[in-house]
This record gives C-alpha cells, structure tokens and sequence, in this order.
C-alpha cells in the first residue's frame, strides 16, 4: 500500500527549483513510484516519463533493484572515508573502468558530487594545469551562447543559457567570454549551411585575439547541446574547434553531462566527432540518477605537471556513488543499453519526421535517443514559437500520460535507454495529438 500523499502546494516547507509561485499555489505533482519508463503520481496516476526523470539522468529506467543493492552493500561495507590523502576501493574501481571506455586519451579521473561540481573541477584542474607550468595569467573560459554547464561559480560564469539565470545572479566574476552557438535552423550569424564555412567555429580565433590569447584558460562546450533542442553540430565543428585552442594553448573541456553513457547512441558523444578533448565532464548517467555523482575524466597530459590538486571536497570520491557507478555501467553494457539508445533512437527520430508537415512543426533533430522538435508558427521566416504554447503542449502531454519538457523553442525528449518501440509509438501518439490541438487553437 502506498503511503497516502497530496499535492504540493503554499502549505508545504519545501522549496523547489525553478518553480513558479503560481504553480505551486496551483499545486504540484508528486511523484511517488517508478518502474521502468513509468511513473507514478500521489494519485496513482502512471505517466510514461519521456525525459528520463525530466533532468534526463535516468538511463537504466527506474526500480532496478541491482543498483539498490549496489549501494546497500558498500554503505555496509565503508559509507565513507575522506579523499584526501586515503583511497577507497569503489572510487579505483570506477577510475579503472571509466579509463577503460572514456573517449581515447582520458585516462584519470576524479568523483564530485554532481555535474555543476564536476565543470568547476574541471574549470580549476585547468587553471591549476596553466600555474603549474609556470603560465599563471590564464584564467578565462571560452563557452558558447545558448550554453549550461550547471548552477556554481565558474560553471555559472561560463553560462549562456536562454534561461534567465545567468542574469539573476549578475554580477558573475569575470574572466567568461562567449562565441555563437551551432544553432543552423536558427544561425545566429545569419547565415546559411552550404555558405557558412563554419563561421560560428572560426570565431572562436577572432574572440580569444579580442580577449587576449595568453589569458586563457579553457574552452567547455557539450559534444552535442542540450541548448534550443539536441544540436548535433556538423562534422566539422570539433576539429575546428582543437585546432584553434591548439594554437592558443587552451585546453578542450567537453561537457558530457547529458551525453555521457549512452544517451546519443554511443558511450560517449565524443565518439560521433573527430576531436581529442583534454577533459570530459561527467554525471547523470554516471549512475542513472540513483544516487548523486559527478565525475572529471583527464588526459596525462593535464595531471603531469600538476604537484597537488589544491581541493577538497568532504564527499569528493564518495565510496557509495561510486559503487553504484560500476553496477549502472555493467548494467548499460550486460543489457547492450547503449544499441538500444542507438537503435530505438532511429526508430523515434522516423517517428517524428513523419510530423514534419504539421504547420508549427520547424524542424526535427535527433541522435540516439536525444531529440527535439523546433518549433515555430512560420516555416518560412521560421519565427518562434510562443513559449506559452510550448508549455500548453506539456500540460496536454501531462494530462495523456506523458511527461516530458521544453528546451529554448523545442520539445525535447530524453527517455531512459531502456525504451521499447510500442512505448515509443504511444508517445508519439501523445506528442502529435497535443501538436494538433495546439495548432487548432493558435488558428494555425
Ligand atoms: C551539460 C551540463 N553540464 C553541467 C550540468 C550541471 O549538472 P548538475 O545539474 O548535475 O549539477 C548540466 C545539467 O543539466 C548539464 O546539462
């Protein structure tokens, strides 16, 4: 028997994130349960989650038991011990693994608590590459427009998201500095495909000459962004982007929070790109989201010269994570996980072309089993979409069963990798009857 709940509302002590006063006064859903891709809420009511957990972390879907048990067993066996000065066997255990499939060259790593932590240990593991090499002006970080790298200091700073967060918290510390993204439905050079000779990545040269090449640090960018819906950049975009920090002395940060483990079709989404980062950021599908984990993977190349690693952090290294960690990654590899995200990610992305003539329907993206649909009221000009009928179009999904969420002027959808093609037909089903209802009532 569950235990009886209710809804959210003004009454309740908790404080959630990024929340409306209005729709906490409205009250709120409360998940209770989850089995698989389903979720349930205080009323019993199931819902397909079609964004695995909405922040998309988990992979091996919900109630596996096995990763329970992982973390049972080594709360038993050592809860904690510090990260300094002491190892622990977990922690080696995930190292050795992770070094075994990380993107070539990444072969260190070290375990924070989550991905805003992980980017800020990336971030400093730079600065502390630069000093240590006796190159101690080098502080900047080069991220993109349309980029999120997390909620803390630096990660914040390095934030160009289409969310107003970044502005909320002005005034950042300084030393962020931006190029466009590569958004190509909507360039924001202005720009088209077959003429472009990739501006948005040549920029990168004019912006650090602008800046002050011996001034920076890093460059962090996801492999394929989660800003404006799921963009896989072109083939080129990568190499580019090496090469000029190459030129600079600037190391590549690539961000694989989301992409990591699975979710676009390969263990890592470096993997679909001819790029070498320096350090990759992990976290979500690290551990599915059972238990909070974040993790910084390096080349030799960034630890070599560094003497000490000056931080610390109480639960950095955290023996339970980190044991959950080995579990979920046997589990992703036992169950060919990541072909299924491959595979059942072809299958979703026909699915949605199959909307392409609906009227408000931009553009459909896809790889693996992270997609979007851009959408806008008019193909030609390609305008924006109201974001007021984006959010109709969750509130209808939500009432048919499905919950999934919204990223700049697209829907997007993350399902845990262990989706099936009838569980995917039912939410397409879902998305394009909401689609069509909105359609009709913005006379569309
Ligand atoms: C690319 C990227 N980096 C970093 C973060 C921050 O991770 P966390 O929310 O675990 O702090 C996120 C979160 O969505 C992310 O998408």
């Amino acid at each position: 028997m569950e235990k009886r709940v209710k809804k959210l509302d003004h009454t309740s002590h908790l404080i959630l994130h990024r929340t409306s006063q209005k729709e906490v006064r409205d009250g709120v859903t409360v998940i209770v349960k989850g089995e698989g891709i389903w979720v349930y809420d205080q009323n019993g009511k199931r819902y397909l989650d079609l964004d695995a957990g909405v922040t998309r972390p988990v992979h091996v879907g919900h109630g596996s038991k096995e990763l329970a048990q992982a973390a049972y067993d080594q709360m038993c066996r050592l809860a904690y011990f510090t990260p300094m000065s002491f190892a622990n066997v977990p922690a080696m255990e995930l190292a050795e693994v992770l070094s075994g499939i990380a993107p070539a060259g990444i072969n260190r790593f070290i375990f924070e608590c989550g991905g805003s932590e992980a980017v800020e240990t990336a971030m400093k593991l730079a600065k502390h590459y630069h000093y240590y090499r006796g190159d101690k002006g080098r502080f900047k970080i080069m991220s993109r427009r349309g980029a999120y790298h997390g909620v803390n200091g630096i990660g914040l700073r390095a934030l160009g998201t289409v969310m107003p967060m970044r502005q909320v918290m002005e005034p950042l510390a300084p030393g962020a500095a931006f190029i466009e993204s590569p958004y190509c439905y909507r360039c924001p050079h202005h720009l088209a495909p077959q003429n472009c000779d990739m501006a948005c990545a040549r920029d990168l040269a004019r912006i650090i000459e602008f800046e002050g090449p011996e001034q920076f640090s890093a460059f962090i960018g996801e492999p394929i962004q989660q800003a404006y819906g799921a963009l896989k950049p072109p083939a080129e975009y990568w190499p580019i982007i090496r090469d000029i920090c190459d030129r600079y002395g600037i190391l590549l940060i690539i961000d694989e929070v989301i992409c990591g483990f699975g979710r676009t079709g390969k263990m890592f989404a470096t993997e679909h790109f001819d790029v070498k980062p320096d350090m990759i950021t992990m976290a979500k599908g690290l551990t599915s989201g059972y238990v909070p984990l974040g993790a910084v993977g390096c080349a030799d190349k960034v630890m070599e010269p560094i003497e000490v690693f000056n931080h610390l952090h109480t639960y950095g290294n955290h023996p339970v994570p980190c044991a959950v960690g080995v579990k979920n990654i046997e589990i992703l590899e036992r169950d060919r996980l990541v072909e299924n995200s491959a595979a059942m990610g072809d299958y979703f992305l026909d699915g949605l072309k199959n909307l392409q003539d609906h009227p408000s329907v931009g553009e459909v993206r896809g790889t693996g089993l992270w997609l979007a649909i851009d959408f806008t009221i008019d193909k030609k000009s390609r305008a924006p979409y109201p974001t007021a009928n984006l959010m109709n179009l969750l509130a209808r999904a939500k009432k048919k069963g499905v919950i999934t969420k919204t990223m700049g002027l697209a829907l997007e959808f993350a399902p845990p990798l262990t989706i099936r093609k009838d569980e995917i037909d039912f939410a397409l089903k879902v998305v394009e009857a909401c689609i069509t209802e909105e359609e009709k009532a913005l006379g569309l």
